[in-house]
């Protein structure tokens, strides 16, 4: 009787979450705005305070194209079956919490947008992104772009990509990457066929040992907006680089070697972004500037050098046509100057100015001397003090044990006292 009863119970339960769970999704097409083309079939919900995924997709015979962006979906549920191509869209929806296998039912999406939501590193550890079950083993989601941009995630599961073996696109712009850690690392290593990867707008101070070793395929890196000192180390794995993104960072040097390996044995580069930076000095020897397609030098505080002469001279029409373009200061006047409308008397110039040039080459050893001298004098001073203290409290012992009698002067107190 009473099993009776609780099996009523939990059914009426469960009955009440599927109820709960799925938005209702018949006449989808008079709510959400349906229309379909050659190609793709559209499914439109921008901003329909839907809390839940839908039940059931509307009928498509063709890739299906569903817009949920502004709604409120704190949990994102396991998204309805279709056996057509899909490209999802879920940015702005508040998600905090993924169900585990949420893709398995769009066996073949291609495309997930989730940024703007809320996701932790957390939340998309474990099943959340893996594909269909079957047969005791997970099947690949042959997703090509995935968009995690402005969510909360500081380091990816080192699993993370392990069923989205086809990924060609990956933005974390907006994330809380410090560091790409050790995870993240692992993770990132096993997308051989990532073209795209867009890190900017993070807190990256370095891309530390091999971040980024084993995308060999990578054509475009954007590190914009984050707290680089230098170009990382590291690029030089990237031999298919072609364009790359640096803006907007704290780098007062490009040096020789910062992406050499990969430039002159490989390829060249077509893109390169250095806006807003602290960068001074460009060397000629840098890259094949003549390859570049794209140049963008604006909002640094260039010093006009022969250097700079000579990469003008040999930068493509279509980059120099604008005059509009960055601008030095010529040292001999103080003056600013069109980058571009360098004349080659600049040549006759005494070389870089040696104390800015030495010095911008060794701040970093600079910096590792005095972080091991602060460091030095910190444990002195602590050991110091130690010592100090302890031989105080001996010598106080001391003198209480012998003169315990004796009011003990203070001078401390007695200022005190005034
Ligand atoms: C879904 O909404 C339709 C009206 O649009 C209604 O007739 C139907 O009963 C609803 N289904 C559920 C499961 O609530
Ligand atoms: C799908 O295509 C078939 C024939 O190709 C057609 O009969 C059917 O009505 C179509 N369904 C929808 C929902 O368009
Ligand atoms: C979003 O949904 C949650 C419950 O899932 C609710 O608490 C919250 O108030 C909703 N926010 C808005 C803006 O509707
Ligand atoms: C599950 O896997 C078996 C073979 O391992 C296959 O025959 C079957 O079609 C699969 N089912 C689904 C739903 O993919
Ligand atoms: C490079 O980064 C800057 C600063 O974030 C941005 O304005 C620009 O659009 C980016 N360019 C490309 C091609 O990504
Ligand atoms: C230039 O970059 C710094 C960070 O290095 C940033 O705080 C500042 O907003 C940027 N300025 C512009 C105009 O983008």
């Amino acid at each position: 009787m009473d099993k009776l009863l609780l099996v009523l119970l939990l059914s009426l339960a469960s009955l009440a979450a599927a109820d709960e769970i799925y938005q209702n999704s018949s006449h989808i097409c008079e709510r959400c705005i349906c229309r379909e083309d050659p190609d793709e079939f559209f499914l439109d919900c921008t901003g329909q305070h839907f809390e839940h995924v839908l039940a059931n997709w509307p009928p498509h015979n063709k890739t299906l194209v569903a817009t949920f962006s502004y709604n409120n979906m704190t949990t994102l549920e396991i998204l309805p079956d279709t056996e057509q191509k899909a490209k999802l869209v879920l940015d702005h929806c508040n998600i905090r919490y993924v169900d585990p296998g949420v893709f398995k039912g769009v066996k073949n999406v291609e495309f997930i947008d989730m940024s703007y939501n809320l996701l932790t590193t957390e939340e998309i550890d474990g099943e959340d992104f893996k594909g269909p079950y079957n047969n005791s083993v997970f099947y690949p989601i042959p997703v090509k772009h995935l968009n995690l941009a402005y969510n909360q995630i500081h380091s990816l599961p080192r699993k993370f990509f392990e069923n989205m073996p086809d990924l060609k696109e990956l933005n974390l712009e907006g994330n809380d990457f410090y560091v790409l850690d050790q995870n993240t690392q692992m993770a990132l290593s096993s997308l051989s066929k990532l073209k795209r990867l867009n890190l900017a707008d993070n807190e990256l101070t370095e891309l530390v040992g091999h971040a980024v070793k084993g995308l060999d395929n990578l054509v475009e890196l954007n590190l914009a907006s984050n707290r680089l000192d230098f170009v990382p180390e590291t690029l030089d794995y990237l031999k298919n680089l072609q364009s790359l993104n640096i803006s907007d960072n704290y780098i007062f040097e490009i040096r020789d070697d910062s992406f050499l390996g990969g430039m002159n044995d490989h390829l060249d580069f077509i893109g390169l972004y250095i806006t807003n930076t602290s960068i001074t000095l460009l060397d000629y020897t840098l890259l094949s500037w003549s390859n570049l397609r794209v140049l963008e030098l604006k909002d640094n505080t260039l010093e006009c050098d022969c250097d700079l002469y000579k990469i003008s001279r040999d930068l493509h029409p279509d980059i120099t046509r604008t005059r509009d373009g960055p601008r030095c200061i010529d040292p001999r006047t103080d003056a600013s100057v069109q980058m571009y409308a360098l004349e080659e008397d600049i040549c006759d110039l005494e070389i870089r100015k040696p104390g800015i040039y030495h010095a911008a080459r060794h701040f970093e050893t600079l910096r590792v001397i005095l972080i091991t001298l602060t460091t030095m004098f910190t444990i002195t001073t602590l050991v110091a003090v130690t010592i100090a203290c302890l031989r105080y409290r001996k010598g106080s012992a001391y003198r209480n044990y012998n003169f315990t009698t004796q009011v003990q002067y203070n001078p401390l107190q007695t200022q005190y006292r005034i």
